[in-house]
C-alpha cells in the first residue's frame, strides 16, 4: 500500500482562495497552462484510486474522472461517515467505480442509498470519523493499493499525523493566498520531515516530489 498526497499549493501553503470556496476556481484565475493539468491527470493515472475528504467532496462536488481513458477507467473514493454528502453529488453519478469510507455508526438510510447506487462502502471503525488505516487496508483488499489523496487540508493532516503519507507531490503556483484559508496540512500536529526526490519547472510553476524517509 502506498499513499501519495497530491495538492496544488500557493507560495504560503494555502490550497483554496477562501474557506468554503473551491480550489478549482484557482484554475481560471491562474490561467493554468494545459501541461500542468495533463501532468496532474498523468499523476492520477499512476495510481489505482483518487481519494478526497468530505470537505472537498462537499465544496468542490468533483467527479474525479477527468483523467480517465478508455483503457484506464477512473476509480474514486471519499470519506463520509456521517452521510453528509447530498444524494445528487456528482460522485454518485454512476460514471465510475466509487467507494465511500464509512463506519459502524453511519446512518442506515445512507448505507442503503450507497448500495442502491452501486457505491462500495468501506467500513473502517465505529466512530464519527473513518479509521484511516483500516480504510486504506479496505481499499487495498479491493485491489486499490496505490492511493492518490487529492486533499483537502484536514484529511492531509490526519494522514500525516497517522504516519500514512509515503509521498508528497506539490504543484506550487506563483501566488499568495489568504492565510486564513485552508492550509495544505490544516490544523496542528507534530513536525514532519520529507526528502526531495524530484523537481520540475513549467513556466512559473514548480512540481515538487517528496518522500517520507524511513524512521
Ligand atoms: N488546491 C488543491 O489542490 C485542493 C485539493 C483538494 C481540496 N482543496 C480544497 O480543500 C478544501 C476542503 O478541505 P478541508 O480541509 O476543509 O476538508 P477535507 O480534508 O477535504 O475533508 C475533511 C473532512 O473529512 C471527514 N473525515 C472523515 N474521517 C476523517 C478522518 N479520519 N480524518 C480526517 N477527516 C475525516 C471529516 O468530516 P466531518 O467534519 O463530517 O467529520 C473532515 O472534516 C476545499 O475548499 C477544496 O477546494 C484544494
Amino acid at each position: 500500500m502506498s499513499v501519495t498526497v497530491f495538492t496544488a499549493v500557493s507560495l504560503n501553503g494555502i490550497i483554496t482562495p477562501a474557506r468554503g470556496s473551491t480550489g478549482e476556481s484557482l484554475i481560471p484565475w491562474l490561467a493554468l497552462p494545459p501541461e500542468i493539468l495533463e501532468w496532474k491527470r498523468e499523476a492520477r493515472r499512476r495510481h489505482d484510486v483518487v481519494v478526497v475528504g468530505t470537505g472537498t467532496a462537499l465544496t468542490d462536488d468533483p467527479t474525479l474522472t477527468s483523467h480517465a481513458l478508455p483503457d484506464h477507467p477512473a476509480v474514486r473514493a471519499t470519506l463520509d461517515p456521517r452521510g453528509r454528502l447530498p444524494r445528487h453529488a456528482r460522485l454518485f453519478d454512476g460514471s465510475a467505480r466509487t467507494l465511500v469510507g464509512v463506519t459502524e455508526s453511519t446512518p442506515g438510510d445512507y448505507m442503503d442509498f450507497l448500495a442502491e447506487r452501486g457505491v462500495e462502502a468501506v467500513t473502517a471503525g465505529d466512530g464519527e470519523r473513518v479509521d484511516l488505516r483500516r480504510f486504506l487496508a479496505g481499499l487495498a483488499e479491493r485491489g486499490l493499493s496505490r492511493v492518490l489523496v487529492d486533499g483537502g487540508g484536514i484529511l492531509n493532516r490526519a494522514l500525516l499525523t497517522e504516519g500514512l503519507v509515503d509521498r508528497l507531490h506539490l504543484l506550487v503556483f506563483p501566488a499568495v493566498l489568504d492565510a486564513g484559508s485552508v492550509n495544505l496540512f490544516a490544523g496542528s500536529g507534530d513536525l514532519a520531515r520529507f526528502r526531495l526526490e524530484g523537481v520540475e519547472r513549467i513556466e512559473d510553476y514548480l512540481l515538487l516530489q517528496y518522500f517520507t524517509p524511513a524512521p
